[in-house]
């Protein structure tokens, strides 16, 4: 029997508590940087940057004009950076200001600071920045002609790929592009840097990853990391998108504010946010599987081609992430899996929810397509063959798939409850006799691990202190981005104290409070931080308890915390009643929490080890028309089984479920990234970047939560992580719209690539119904 059976009178986990900030979203009352009262004297910023150059070398930057202008306090650039002029990650290649060359349309040269933000705007615009124009590489295919990366390449090898190539009865290849993404959180970068005294700095950011904020600023700056704090309450949405990129304008906020010696805000113009920030990576996957006649894979050899940027960012781990999902669910005897991060001269791109995972599956799920379409088989049929399970359980990075049970279980229920069998035939039939107006079907599954591949960031750390009148107060390392992680940690808080949420304090995430953290991010801000929380709380509460004992002379198997209340024996009081008696009899009340992730040992360099704590998984079928007159595409309904163990909150989990996979849907749907001939971005405001609105939820979305014997790896209640997982559930939309298209002409595999947006679709459609005729 697992521990949580033994305990299941649960009082505020697993309760479908809505997000704590959901009045405060939707009244308006919600903070956000933005929303912060200024304080007097506020100053604005905004970056500048050469309009006319993609790629080039800086000749001359005139920046008379632009000190002159009306309201003007200050123009930076690299000449005012006190420390480093240097807000990269880790590499050293992203310079805060351009100096010698302009690497990518949008680059930071130099910032105005100005009294209103309308002057400082006004003002950017007056510079005059001279280069000599160097040819720019833009596409993939510029980079592998010119055998550029920002980072080495790297490969899986199972087995022996090439003798498996050789042997395979049958060998089927082809190609992928998988268009980027723009993160479009609603609220865009913005920080505000108040200077204090000694060189100081406060700031207000929207960061997933605070602590790094402080360090890249303190890098700036040129003082200790202990000189800067960094707080975030919440944002308005990261997505990846502010992992790193909210680091070079808080770092250019700090600078404007120890120049000036004023508060000063930065908050990026929405064209500008999309210009300069980098996104989801483009990528080209060159695949090669040989298989027997049924189409059970012998050996796969896939090439993921990504289109980096400028400079390294997360791509290391990003692509990584392909790689470690180039296998989607499915079992490979042998493997090689290479991978080259290209260098463009584009914005660098970045995390973004599956962090790379999504590119890897996606391109999967197309081999998986195109060889049932090649055989003349169901996917489905063809999929669950390849599954892993028993015996064949090695993933191509040598890691066992342990839960493939879970797999198998939850693909035949939704396979069940979708009446997927049913459904197919009627749509096989009903395309037989319609000609302009085709019907897909799909049914994928997702395998998602969980972990941060960079062992050292699975660590979280908590600070709870209990007042004396029975309030807590919660902090931790986690950021807020509207998915809603405090409230899952005040959750497992509550329960340890057996209190009502409303006597849990949330508060801000603070580098002063909390230090050294990672970002909010691979999924496990619940899984790192509720742990942490957890093990704060407890170490109050068991200190409650030894005093109880001794003050009320009980027996420690007689206390518990429950109904907001203590019992003790057959006396019952307070948590403030007992944390008063105790602060009396001088016991520590605050405590830190501190976890790891345990069982994870991999290793980069020789490929080896167990990267992963453990898989989430989930399932969709998604049925879709398209019009092949129009290119016109509807999802018409959508069935969901998604895995979250034993889920902390349901209302949450659902929610981010059904986010994720719209989000999904506009990534390989109506999100389209283009760039023109010259390297400028061309999609930098909504409108001419279609992200799915509220009328794109197909109408017909069933979403179920898979029932779950609890996560057999240790976490957080037996919960799993759900954060990014659902995203690639919307893969199955892009294989019901290639099977939609493969039923023009049965047994050829259609040419589509990602985003399938009507004019992509209505291309596919016109290449297969060319290839008919030429048969
Ligand atoms: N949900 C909302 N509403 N807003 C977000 O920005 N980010 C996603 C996901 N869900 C995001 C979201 C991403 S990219 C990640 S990694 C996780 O939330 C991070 O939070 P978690 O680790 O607490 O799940
Ligand atoms: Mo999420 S892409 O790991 O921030």
């Amino acid at each position: 029997m697992r521990h949580e059976e033994m305990q299941p009178d649960f009082s505020e986990i697993r309760q479908p508590r809505p997000h704590d900030s959901a009045v405060r979203h939707v009244t308006g009352e919600a903070v956000y940087v933005d929303d912060i009262r200024e304080p007097s004297g506020t100053l604005h910023v905004v970056p500048g940057w050469a309009d006319d150059a993609v790629r080039g070398t800086i000749a001359e930057i005139d920046l008379t004009a632009v000190r002159a202008a009306p309201g003007v306090v200050s123009v930076l650039t690299a000449a005012d950076v006190s420390g480093a002029n240097d807000v990269s990650p880790a590499l050293g290649d992203e310079p805060m200001f351009a100096t010698d060359e302009i690497s990518f349309w949008g680059q930071p040269v130099f910032a105005v600071v100005a009294e209103t933000r309308e002057a400082a705007r006004h003002a950017a615009r007056l510079a005059r920045i001279v280069t000599d124009a160097l040819p720019p590489l833009l596409t993939i295919e510029d980079a592998l002609e010119a055998n550029e990366t920002v980072l080495p390449d790297y490969q899986f090898r199972k087995g022996s790929p090439e003798t498996g190539l050789a042997t395979a009865e049958r060998t089927l290849t082809g190609s992928l592009r998988i268009g980027g993404q723009e993160h479009f959180y609603l609220e865009g970068q913005v920080s505000l840097a108040v200077p204090g005294e000694e060189g100081d700095m406060f700031v207000h950011t929207s960061s997933q990853h605070p602590s790094e904020t402080q360090h890249v600023v303190a890098r700036v700056l040129g003082v200790p990391d202990a000189a800067v704090t960094v707080e975030v309450r919440r944002m308005g949405g990261g997505f990846g998108g502010k992992e790193t990129q909210a680091n070079h304008w808080a770092s250019i906020a700090a600078t404007a504010a120890r120049v000036t010696g004023r508060p000063c805000k930065l908050r990026l113009d929405r064209d500008d946010d999309m210009i300069m920030t980098g996104k989801r990576h483009d990528m080209r996957v060159d695949w090669t599987v040989g298989h027997d006649a049924q189409g059970r894979i012998r050996v796969v050899d896939q090439r993921i081609h990504a289109r980096c940027g400028y400079s390294a960012d997360l791509s290391l781990g990003v692509v990584d992430r392909s790689m470690f999902h180039a296998d989607s669910s499915y079992f490979y005897p042998d493997a090689l899996i290479r991978s080259r991060r290209l260098k463009t001269h584009t914005c660098s791109n970045t995390a973004f929810r599956g962090f790379g995972g999504p590119q890897g599956m996606l391109a999967a799920e197309r081999m998986m397509d195109a060889l049932a379409i090649t055989l003349g088989r169901d996917p489905l049929d063809l999929r669950k063959e390849n599954f892993y399970g028993a015996g064949r359980d090695t993933t191509p990075y040598g890691m066992h798939v342990e839960e493939h049970d879970t797999l198998h279980a939850l693909v035949a229920q939704l396979e069940e409850s979708a009446d997927y069998r049913a459904r197919r035939a009627e749509i096989t039939e009903a395309n037989a006799t319609s000609h302009i107006l085709k019907r897909g079907l799909a049914l994928t599954p997702v395998k998602f691990g969980i972990a941060f591949t960079l062992k050292h960031l699975n660590q979280a750390g908590a600070l709870v202190h209990l007042y004396t009148d029975g309030s807590i107060h919660l902090n931790h390392g986690g950021t807020e981005m509207g998915q809603g992680l405090f409230q899952k940690v005040a959750q497992v808080v509550a329960e340890v104290f057996g209190v009502s949420l409303d006597r849990i304090r949330i508060t801000a995430t603070h580098t002063g409070k909390v230090p050294n953290t990672g970002p909010t991010a691979a999924s496990s801000g619940t899984d790192l931080n509720a742990m942490a929380a957890k093990i704060a709380a407890e170490t109050i509460r068991d200190r409650l308890i030894a005093f109880a004992v001794e003050h009320f002379d009980a027996n420690a198997d007689t206390i518990s915390f429950r109904d907001n209340q203590v019992l003790i024996g057959n006396r019952s009081l307070s948590l403030g009643t007992l944390a008063k008696e105790a602060h009396l009899a001088r016991v520590q009340l605050s405590s830190t929490g501190f976890y790891k992730t345990p069982d994870i040992t991999w290793d980069r360099q020789s490929a080896s080890g167990r990267p992963f704590h453990y898989f989430a998984f989930g399932a969709a079928c998604s049925e879709v028309t398209i019009d092949t007159m129009t290119g016109e595409m509807r999802v018409d309904r959508v069935d969901i089984l998604h895995d979250v163990g034993h889920s902390l909150n349901p209302a949450i989990d659902l929610g981010q479920i059904e986010g994720g996979f719209v989000q999904g849907m506009g990534w390989l749907t109506t999100e389209e990234l283009v760039w023109d001939d010259s390297g400028r971005l061309r999609t930098h405001a909504p409108s001419t970047y279609k992200i799915p609105t509220a009328s794109d939820v197909p109408e017909d979305l069933r979403v179920a939560l898979y029932a779950s014997s609890g996560n057999p790896s240790p976490t957080i209640h037996r919960s799993k992580a759900v954060g990014e997982p659902p995203l690639m559930l919307a893969i199955s939309v892009f294989s019901a719209i290639t099977d939609a298209i493969s039923s023009i002409n049965p047994g050829v595999v259609p040419e589509l690539d990602a985003p399938a947006t009507p004019e992509e679709i209505l291309k596919a459609v016109a290449r297969i119904k060319r290839t008919k005729a030429t048969r």
